[in-house]
């Protein structure tokens, strides 16, 4: 193992392939396995299993598990179905993949036809969208069919004849978010994907079919960013439609759920599965914790690092892998679903709360700690801070590191080269050193 005590992770070999990013997801450590994964397993004794315990896209596990046995752990279920698509990818051949996509578009033929007036009502004001651009913001507005006070009559016309008929075939996405983060059309394409592979809260589909739905459904939302924390505003302060962000969204709109989803089951058929295999565990952090075996070798850290909840974020995923019904939040004050139609019950991360972000780590450190199990922690540097609010990260690297102290012997905190790099040709010109690298806390009994 390298001298961490005077290391900064670089020089090493670059991984031999671009590795897959199953989704979009804010703070993926796609660019930084190569030094993250070298440091746990320079740290996990020969022969031992690592945790990697806020697994999120499941990338850095399946790295971990080209060498060793990994236990990938993340409250949100669609990790885990990430995490086993990545380990153990299920190779669909041609002949699979074109009888998923039959048997989708047979169950879109058999829909009754009061659903085509929602499809006729987004066509309407799609291609009008041009001279009437307003009836086509408020269709992303208020476009899901939990809402029920519609401000234009054909469109509240067009949900209520369709509301009962989806309902009935169990359309979960079209009718909690068609309209407003997908068009009807493409959430009508995923239920029907969904409903292709058997995929429901009480029948669970194979994950490499689900994790090609939630690269599907990540590829396709037209916000921002690709999450779901609220649908793009296509209006400006002044509340006129913004052309621009209409044509993207049209654009976006028009992509087929259906090609993409063949892509994705061909990007997962590319992949070899890894040498071991990923047990996933869809819990808090604290649970698994408490039940460490003998074999860990090492823990692999990466959590939340802002206040943003990433239950927040990636709720429609949630819903999409979970596979259940799961209501939606109301707007405060009001009896009408919320902007961003959040799921009713949703995961609050204690380290994405200010006054709980502190006994969060030392729960993490002193468990590992008492079991004498090294621990490498990522705590990201600022991310999407604004300039009203810059310091996003809600522990500075100094805190945490003095957490750990207390905790185990020897604490490191080496920053990974690639990131402090990249900042520092944005900054030189000041003059000043970035404080916001992408470091590594590494922690040893
Ligand atoms: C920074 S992301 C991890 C990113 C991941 N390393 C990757 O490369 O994709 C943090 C993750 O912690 C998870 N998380 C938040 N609170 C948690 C908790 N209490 N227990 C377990 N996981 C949690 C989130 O769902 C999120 O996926």
């Amino acid at each position: 193992m390298f001298d961490l005590r005077h290391a900064r992770v670089h020089g090493l070999a670059p991984m031999t392939a671009t590795p897959l990013r199953p989704i979009h997801y804010l703070g993926n450590k796609s660019r930084h396995l190569r030094p993250i994964v070298s440091t746990v397993l320079g740290l996990a004794a020969p022969g031992t299993s690592v945790i990697d315990l806020f697994a999120g896209t499941g990338v850095v596990s399946r790295e971990l598990a080209k060498a060793r046995q990994v236990t990938s752990v993340d409250v949100q279920a669609y990790s885990a179905t990430l995490a086993q698509a990545l380990c153990s990818p299920r190779k669909y051949d041609a002949r699979e993949r074109t009888q998923i996509v039959e048997r989708a578009r047979n169950w879109l033929d058999a829909l009754p036809s009061e659903v085509s007036a929602l499809l006729d009502y987004e066509s309407m004001v799609t291609d009008g969208a041009n001279t009437e651009p307003s009836l086509f913001v408020l269709l992303t507005e208020e476009g899901s069919l939990t809402r029920t006070n519609a401000t234009d009559p054909a469109l509240s016309s067009a949900k209520a004849d369709a509301l009962a008929a989806l309902t009935t075939a169990g359309a979960v996405i079209t009718s909690y978010y068609g309209g407003v983060y997908f068009s009807y059309r493409q959430a009508l394409e995923i239920d029907a994907l969904m409903a292709a592979i058997g995929h429901s809260h009480a029948t669970p589909a194979e994950a490499t079919a689900v994790a090609a739905l939630l690269g599907v459904a990540s590829d396709t939302v037209s916000t921002v960013g690709s999450h779901f924390a609220q649908p793009t505003r296509l209006r400006a302060r002044t509340g006129e439609p913004k052309v621009s962000s209409i044509v993207k969204t049209i654009r976006a709109r028009s992509a087929s759920v259906l090609v993409s989803y063949e892509l994705w089951l061909r990007r997962y058929a590319a992949l070899d599965p890894t040498k071991f295999a990923c047990s996933t565990v869809t819990s808090d952090f604290r649970a698994v914790l408490g039940t460490i075996g003998d074999d860990v070798g090492a823990i692999y850290a990466d959590p939340p690092y802002t206040r943003d909840h990433y239950s927040r974020f990636y709720h429609v995923l949630e819903t999409i892998a979970v596979g259940d019904d799961p209501g939606v939040t109301t707007a405060p004050g009001s009896d009408q679903a919320s902007r961003g139609l959040y799921r009713l019950s949703r995961h609050q991360s204690p380290f994405s709360i200010r006054s709980q972000v502190a006994s969060a780590f030392n729960v993490l450190f002193e468990s590992a700690g008492q079991r004498a199990i090294p621990l490498v922690l990522s705590y990201s540097p600022q991310g999407s801070g604004t300039r009203a609010r810059p310091e996003t990260r809600l522990m500075t690297i100094d805190r945490i590191a003095a957490a750990a102290r207390a905790r185990f012997s020897e604490v490191y905190v080496v920053p990974i080269d690639t990131s402090v790099h990249s900042r520092f040709n944005r900054t030189d010109l000041h003059g000043e050193t970035p404080d916001d690298a992408e470091v590594l806390i590494v922690a040893r009994p």
